[in-house]
């Protein structure tokens, strides 16, 4: 690992810090240089590492998934390449969605903002958000909003920074969100998401309880 120092929009997010806000302009200006920025400059593998905790929490293949902030659309792809074919995405970013729209992985893509109610009340039968976390994208407190978009029993795997999650303290939301009968969480694990940098992040695998 070479430990390359961080620059340009990379740079601009991870100045974000925690909490949540509004990142869609900077995504409409990175949305077309994205994929090489980051994958090519940084060597970004989260999607890959989330959608190896979905394909164990989630067997089936013909379930209905949403990819929550799906960006330029990594997440579907991964999620097509392991065999799954009935994926919706949503998405704040208007840049981000052309991208991901001229993937052809997604059944319907939605542009929405994940902090406000989406208005899909139980209509998916699994849902995966990776990234999208963190300052200026979505807070701890809108988990709830993409719990109410699954039916009871669904999985919901998530992918997130660890710097958001240790200064926003992700796990006692989490734990918050347990006592109240909204989720069961069944792993937590923390791995490296880019192959050129110190990034660390966790994944979290949780169901919607009844
Ligand atoms: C780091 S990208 C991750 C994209 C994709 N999941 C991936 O792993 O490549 C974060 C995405 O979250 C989206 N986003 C940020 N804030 C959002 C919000 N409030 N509602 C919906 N999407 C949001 C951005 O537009 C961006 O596409």
């Amino acid at each position: 690992m070479t430990n390359k120092d961080l620059e340009g929009f990379v740079a601009r997010l991870t100045a974000l810090g925690g909490g949540s806000g509004d990142s869609r302009a900077l995504y409409d200006d990175w949305a077309a240089t994205y994929e090489a920025n980051l994958q090519g400059d940084y060597g970004y593998v989260a999607p890959a590492i989330a959608v190896a905790a979905f394909v164990e929490a989630c067997p089936a293949r013909d379930v209905r998934i949403l990819d929550l902030g799906c960006g330029t659309g990594l997440v579907g792809e991964a999620l097509a390449a392991a065999g799954y074919g009935r994926i919706d995405g949503a998405d704040i970013s208007p840049g981000m969605l052309a991208e991901a729209r001229a993937k052809q992985v997604y059944e319907r893509l939605i542009e929405a903002d994940l902090t406000r109610p989406l208005g899909l009340e139980s209509a998916y039968d699994a849902a995966i958000a990776v990234g999208c976390f963190g300052g200026g994208h979505v807070g701890p407190e809108h988990i709830e909003g993409m719990l109410d978009c699954l039916r009871p029993g669904g999985p919901l795997v998530l992918y997130m920074n660890e710097i958001p999650y240790d200064e926003d303290d992700y796990p006692a939301h989490f734990a918050r969100l347990e006592a109240a009968g909204r989720w069961r969480v069944l792993s937590t694990a923390r791995s490296n998401y880019m192959a050129v940098l110190e990034r660390p992040g966790w994944t979290i695998v949780a169901e919607r309880a009844a």
